[in-house]
Formats: C-alpha cells, structure tokens, sequence
C-alpha cells in the first residue's frame, strides 16, 4: 500500500470523482427529461441509461474511499461545477445539452486519468476501478461526440 501522503491523495481525488459522478447523475436526469422535440428522443433515452452507470461509479468509488480508510461525505460536502450541463433556456437546444454532456464527461475522464497515474506502482486496486470508470467515461463521450457530429452536419 502507499505511503500515506499518496494515499491520502487517492482518496481525495476518489471524493472529487466520487461528487463529479453523482453531479453527472443529477445533470443526467434533468437533461432526460427536460428537452423537448422529436430529435430530442434518442439524447433523452440515452442519458436516462447513464444515469444508472453514474450511481453505480458513484457506488463503487464510494466503496473503496471506505477500502481506503476514508469516510464517504455526506451532502454538505457538495460544490457543484457543471455550469456547462445547466438545463438550456430554450428546451430545443439539444446542441447546448450535446456539448454540456461532452464537457462532464471529458472532466471525468482527466480526473480518472489523473487518480490512475497517481495510484501507479501503490495501489492497483483503485487504478483498476478507476480505468473500469474511465473506460465507460470514454464509450459515454464517443457516443455524444457522434451525436454532436450529426447535429453539426445536418443543423
Ligand atoms: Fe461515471
Ligand atoms: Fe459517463
């Protein structure tokens, strides 16, 4: 196991993946539900499954702050950062909800990517949960890309 200093390390950037991950489910959920139009269907349905795959990193990045000697925060611990992912004022604009998406996960991805190099040589248990988060992350991204691809070829 890491000294404690690197460790102590992990588990704070596991909090901070743990609140991005839960943010993203709360995010998920309005943007699930709040678009409206025909072309807004498959966003929806697509980010309603998410929403279980982000409880469920949540979940077992909650599991291993504790593996690690951690506490797992309550609420008032929350600072929410999404600013991009905030429902849009026109509830068409599934651009703006297509890019906010990207943006989440893209921030996501360079945490984890910063959580695995740390825990490199002294913790691959963690390492090992968080390129399993990261792997999703990235199918997640690629997917909004290419929904971000159409809407920029056809308006
Ligand atoms: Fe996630
Ligand atoms: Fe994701």
């Amino acid at each position: 196991m890491a000294d404690q200093a690197r460790k102590d390390q992990i588990v704070e950037g596991l909090k901070q993946a743990y609140w991005m991950e839960l943010e993203a489910a709360i995010n998920f959920i309005a943007c699930s539900i709040n678009p409206d139009g025909v072309r807004a269907a498959e966003i929806k349905q697509s980010l309603a499954g998410d929403v279980v795959a982000e409880i469920g990193h949540a979940q077992a990045v909650a599991a291993r702050i504790k593996e690690l000697g951690g506490t797992v925060p309550g609420s008032q611990g929350f600072e929410p950062t999404q600013t991009s992912l905030q429902p849009p004022e026109d509830s068409t604009d599934i651009v703006s909800v297509i890019r906010g998406v990207i943006d989440v996960e893209g921030a996501v991805i360079e945490l984890y990517n910063r959580v695995i190099a740390l825990c490199d040589g002294v913790d691959y248990v963690t390492q090992d949960l968080c390129i399993r988060c990261l792997a999703d992350e990235e199918t997640h991204k690629v997917e909004f890309e290419g929904f971000l691809k159409e809407y920029e070829t056809r308006g």
